[in-house]
C-alpha cells in the first residue's frame, strides 16, 4: 500500500501538473472556488474564469456583499449554476456563522452549501494539509480500473467500497506530509494518463500492479452507466425587438437556469402575438422562425424554436422581472449558453447574417 501512495508521489513530482492558478496557495477560499469550478468543468475552460471571477471577488468577504446577479454572470458559460448560487450562499454562511473564516475541518466543511465530501477533503487537503481521502470522478476510474471493480461506479455499493480503498491508500505516517502531492497525483494521474479513451497505460506509474491493465479489461472499466435515451423537450424562445433592444426576463430562482436572465419562452403550442399582448403588454409584428437550436442538460434534451418579433407598440403593462437591453450588453448578463449563442450568431457576426431579418436595418 505505502508503495502505491510512493509511486504516485514520485510521478508526481517529476510528472504532474505544478503550475495551475490555484496551486501555490494556501488561501483555503482561492482552493475552495477552484474545486467548485472544476466540478464539472475541464481545467482549460475553467482557468479564464476562474481568474476573472478571483478579480472581481477576491475574497469570502467581496463575494457574500455580492449581489448574486453580478456572481451568476460572472459564472454565465460554465453551466450547472447551482453551483455559483451556493457558493455565493456558502459565503454568506462563513461571514455569518464563521467570521468570515473559512472552517478547518473535513467535516465542518462539507456542511456548506454545494460541497460534498470529496470536495471538502480536497479543500482540507490543500488549504490545510489535512490527511483526507478524496473520490471524484477521475479518481473512481483509477481505483475501479486498479482494483478491477465492476459495477457502475455511481451505485451506492460501488462507492462505498471505492471509499474505503481511497482510504486505505493514504499515505502512511512517514509519508503524511506529502498528502498535497499525493493528492494532486490522482487528480493529475486521471486527468492525463488514465484518460476515460485510450488512456497512456505505457507510462503509469501504476501499470505493474493494475488490474484491468493485467486482463486486459482497461476499455471495459469503469462499468457505464446504463443510460436510458433522454427525453426530448421543445420550446418557443422570443427576441423581441425595440428600439434595437431585445427583451431579457430573469427566470425564477429556482428550476433550470434558475435567476439567470433568459428570452421569453413560450411552450411549442402557443402564440406568439397573444403571449406578447397578454403578458407583456406589447404589439407585435407577425413572427419570423429562425433556424432551431438544440441544448443538452443533465437530465433532458432542449430544442429551442427561436422567433424573431418587432414591438409595434407598448401598452403600460410593464412585466415584472424583465428589461430591454442591446443585445451587445445583454452578453454581459448572466444568461445561459444557448442563448448567449442565439444572440451571438443573430446580432454579433458581420456580413455572414448581413440579410437576416434581425440586423436588417430597414426592419429594425
Ligand atoms: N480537478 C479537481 N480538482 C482539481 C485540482 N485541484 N487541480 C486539477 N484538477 C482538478
Amino acid at each position: 500500500m505505502a508503495a502505491f501512495a510512493t509511486q504516485l508521489i514520485q510521478w508526481q513530482q517529476k510528472n504532474g501538473r505544478h503550475h495551475l492558478p490555484w496551486q501555490g496557495t494556501r488561501d483555503p477560499y482561492a482552493i475552495w472556488l477552484s474545486e467548485i469550478m472544476l466540478q464539472q468543468t475541464q481545467v482549460n475552460t475553467v482557468i479564464p474564469y476562474y481568474d476573472r471571477f478571483m478579480q472581481s471577488f477576491p475574497n469570502i468577504q467581496s463575494l457574500a456583499q455580492a449581489p448574486l446577479d453580478a456572481v451568476l454572470a460572472l459564472w454565465s458559460g460554465l453551466g450547472y449554476y447551482s453551483r455559483a448560487r451556493n457558493l455565493h450562499q456558502a459565503a454568506c454562511m462563513i461571514m455569518q456563522d464563521y467570521q468570515g473564516n473559512f472552517p478547518q475541518t473535513r467535516s465542518l466543511i462539507q456542511q456548506l452549501p454545494g460541497i460534498g465530501r470529496s470536495t471538502a477533503a480536497a479543500i482540507a487537503v490543500f488549504a490545510y494539509g489535512k490527511c483526507e481521502a478524496i473520490l471524484d470522478g477521475n479518481v473512481k476510474r483509477v481505483f475501479t480500473r486498479y482494483f478491477g471493480i465492476p459495477g457502475y461506479p455511481g451505485e451506492s455499493k460501488i462507492q462505498t467500497l471505492l471509499w474505503r480503498k481511497t482510504e486505505e491508500h493514504l499515505p502512511g505516517s512517514n509519508q503524511k506530509h506529502h498528502i498535497e502531492t499525493y493528492t494532486q497525483a490522482l487528480m493529475d494521474l486521471g486527468a492525463i494518463i488514465c484518460t476515460r479513451r485510450k488512456p497512456i497505460c505505457t507510462t503509469c506509474p501504476l501499470q505493474k500492479n493494475c488490474v484491468a491493465f493485467n486482463d486486459n479489461r482497461i476499455e471495459q472499466l469503469p462499468t457505464p452507466k446504463i443510460r436510458k435515451p433522454l427525453p426530448q423537450k421543445e420550446a418557443i424562445f422570443l427576441i423581441l425587438l425595440q428600439h434595437q433592444k431585445i427583451l431579457l426576463e430573469k427566470r425564477p430562482s429556482t428550476g433550470i437556469w434558475g435567476g439567470l436572465w433568459s428570452l421569453p419562452e413560450l411552450e411549442v403550442d402557443e402564440n406568439a402575438s397573444t403571449y406578447c399582448r397578454q403578458y407583456l403588454g406589447i404589439h407585435v409584428n407577425l413572427p419570423t422562425s429562425l433556424p432551431s437550436l438544440d441544448h443538452q442538460f443533465t437530465h433532458f434534451k432542449l430544442r429551442i424554436h427561436p422567433q424573431f418579433l418587432q414591438v409595434v407598440s407598448q401598452s403600460m403593462i410593464k412585466a415584472p422581472q424583465t428589461t430591454w437591453v442591446k443585445p451587445h450588453d445583454a452578453l454581459k448578463y448572466a444568461i445561459p449558453t444557448p442563448v448567449r449563442k442565439l444572440l451571438e450568431k443573430h446580432f454579433l457576426t458581420d456580413n455572414v447574417t448581413l440579410n437576416h431579418p434581425i440586423i436588417d436595418k430597414n426592419n429594425a
